[in-house]
């Protein structure tokens, strides 16, 4: 039986190149997208088999969003086997901390942390039908207190509550058996990581490491190609 695996934000980027190894490797693919075209549009992209690609909106802000994407999910495959937390917003360099825009800042948490906490939550249900459940939450070193510099300030502190995110809801689910993961794919030349970034393959690897974790993987760690990074 083929792994069920629902990616956010999976029509650029991070997410589609994590699409397009899952589908390499057999998975069954759910690309969300909140824009249904571009979903649609980004899947048409990705080489044929042997896994399966199904593209289903999805805004993770938006409450009635992920509740309809979650229903139709259910009627469908009846379970979710793996779900990777993967949309992200604004790496706001370009801000100080001392002259911030709080309401940029509250923008930035509601799809970094609370789009990640509601979408899990939602998707809970499904998830505890799974053998071997698991959540990956595409994090960043920027998130990491121990390494922070001062910049990038809503986007940092954003990554840093869904550390620690990861690691409440890794404890609270543990007896259940789910492995629960925070991972930083690295600097990727994405539309957010900027031309500087490294290629999109190594990102993704990253991020499919801890989505392939054997059972008795490690919970409540902080990745970045499969080995610890510092809080
Ligand atoms: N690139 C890097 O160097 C880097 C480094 C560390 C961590 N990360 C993390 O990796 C993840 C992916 O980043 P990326 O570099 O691939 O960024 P990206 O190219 O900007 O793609 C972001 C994706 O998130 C989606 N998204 C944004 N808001 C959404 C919402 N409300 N609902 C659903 N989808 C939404 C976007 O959809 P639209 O097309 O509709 O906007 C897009 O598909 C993020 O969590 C990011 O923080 C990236």
């Amino acid at each position: 039986m083929s792994t069920i695996t629902l990616i956010t934000g999976g029509n650029r980027g991070i997410g589609l190149e994590v699409s397009r190894q899952l589908i390499a490797k057999g998975h069954t693919v759910l690309l969300t997208s909140r824009d249904l075209e571009k979903g649609q549009k980004a899947a048409a992209t990705i080489p044929e088999g042997p896994g399966q690609v199904f593209v289903i909106e999805m805004d993770v802000t938006n409450t009635d969003s992920i509740n309809a994407a979650r229903d139709d999910i259910q009627a469908r495959f009846g379970r979710l086997d793996v779900l990777v937390n993967n949309a992200g917003i604004d790496y706001d360099r370009d801000q100080n901390v001392l002259s911030a825009d709080l309401d940029r800042v509250r923008r930035i948490l509601e799809t970094n942390l609370f789009g990640v906490w509601s979408v899990t939550n939602a998707f809970l249900p499904l998830l505890r039908e799974s053998d071997n459940p698991r959540i990956v939450n595409v994090s960043s070193e920027a998130g990491s207190i121990a390494g922070i510099e001062g910049w990038a300030p809503g986007y940092s502190t954003s990554k840093a509550a869904l550390n620690a995110l990861t690691v409440i809801t890794a404890k609270e689910l543990r007896r259940e058996g789910f492995l629960v993961n925070a991972v930083c794919p690295g600097w990727i030349a994405t539309d957010m990581g900027g031309p500087g970034g490294g290629p999109l393959p190594p990102g993704g690897r990253s991020v499919v490491w801890a989505v392939e974790l054997p059972k008795d993987g490690p919970t409540g760690g902080f990745y970045q190609n499969g080995r610890r990074l510092e809080w």
